[in-house]
């Protein structure tokens, strides 16, 4: 079980096992992250909010877009993010992030900001609508919101594997259950909508793994480690089922068996204002 579940209810913790597999997945997905923040607007010079920082991957990537004359302030609830989200970026010499810990249902804290984004958290959240909206406030006049999610089913080794198959849909039925949207990210644009946001404009991106890339086999066994309690607590499917200690091997070998190769579920982001506006070209780059 993840050691530091907060009271807010987050489902998976922020053991270091779990920021580990959040800094392997942010090295994976960052090339279709950097291509939806672009998209959005968001480049040189800008002070971006990353809501939900976790190891700071999202972070790192909007830094290098604003570059050094812009800054980019990430938030989390876990301590234990945070410090390994400010040991990365020492890591990395980036010194135009930086990282507070707090909930981000509440305002954030040193504002105003020219965008926001939040990368796979919104999902886990009762209100996303709400989030969004008061964080808005904290965006300068015609700012921008940027929110990316995953569509859950896009996802999986191509062709379908019988165990890749099984645990997808025990990942969803286990989100079902204990309130997780998986699928937020084809909502995004009506999210924006609700938050009292004008979009204007939305990306899809999937990044795929070829057959032997050891990353594939790793963040699907990886997520399916960090939902094992909510697997198990939702009666979806018993450790035993799942065997979790073998599951990337096993996953590992179906996809060698299968010359299969594995699709992240797709990224998306709906970008929107505060303000009517004009809809933006999805090349649009600053
Ligand atoms: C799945 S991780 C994603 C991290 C990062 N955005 C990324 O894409 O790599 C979700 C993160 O959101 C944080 N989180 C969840 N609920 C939160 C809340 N109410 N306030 C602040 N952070 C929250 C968790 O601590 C976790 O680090």
């Amino acid at each position: 079980m993840a050691s530091s579940r907060s009271g807010s209810g987050y489902h998976l913790g922020s053991d270091p096992e779990e920021l580990e597999r959040l800094g392997r997945q942010g090295r994976a997905i960052a090339p279709a992250t950097r291509t939806l923040l672009r998209a959005a607007g968001i480049g040189t010079g800008m002070r971006v909010l990353d809501l939900g920082a976790g190891a700071g991957d999202v972070s790192f990537v909007a830094a290098e877009l604003v570059g050094p004359t812009g800054a980019v302030v990430g938030i989390d609830q876990s301590q234990d993010a945070i410090t390994t989200a400010r040991a990365r970026a020492r890591h990395h010499g980036l010194d135009n992030v930086s990282f507070v810990v707090g909930d981000i249902q509440q305002p954030a804290p040193g504002g105003p900001f020219d965008a926001i984004t939040a990368r796979l958290v919104l999902l886990y959240l009762p209100d996303p609508a709400k989030v969004l909206r008061t964080q808005a406030a904290q965006l300068r006049p015609g700012g921008v919101v940027a929110p990316i999610e995953v569509d859950l089913f896009s996802g999986g080794p191509r062709p379908a594997t019988p165990l890749a198959t099984r645990l997808l849909s025990w990942q969803a039925e286990a989100s079902d259950r204990a309130g997780i949207t998986h699928s937020l990210g084809p909502r995004l644009w009506t999210l924006l909508c609700e938050a009292g946001l004008h979009p204007l404009g939305m990306l899809g991106m999937q990044p795929h793994f070829a057959p032997g890339d050891p990353d594939g086999p790793a963040l699907m066994a990886g997520i399916i480690r960090a939902m094992l309690p909510v697997i198990e607590q939702t009666g979806v499917a018993t450790a035993e089922e799942v065997g979790v200690d073998t599951l990337q091997a096993r996953l590992s070998e179906e996809l060698a068996t299968f010359e299969a190769v594995f699709a992240y579920p797709q990224l998306i982001s709906a970008w929107g204002t505060t303000q009517p506006a004009e809809r933006t070209p999805l090349t649009a780059e600053r």
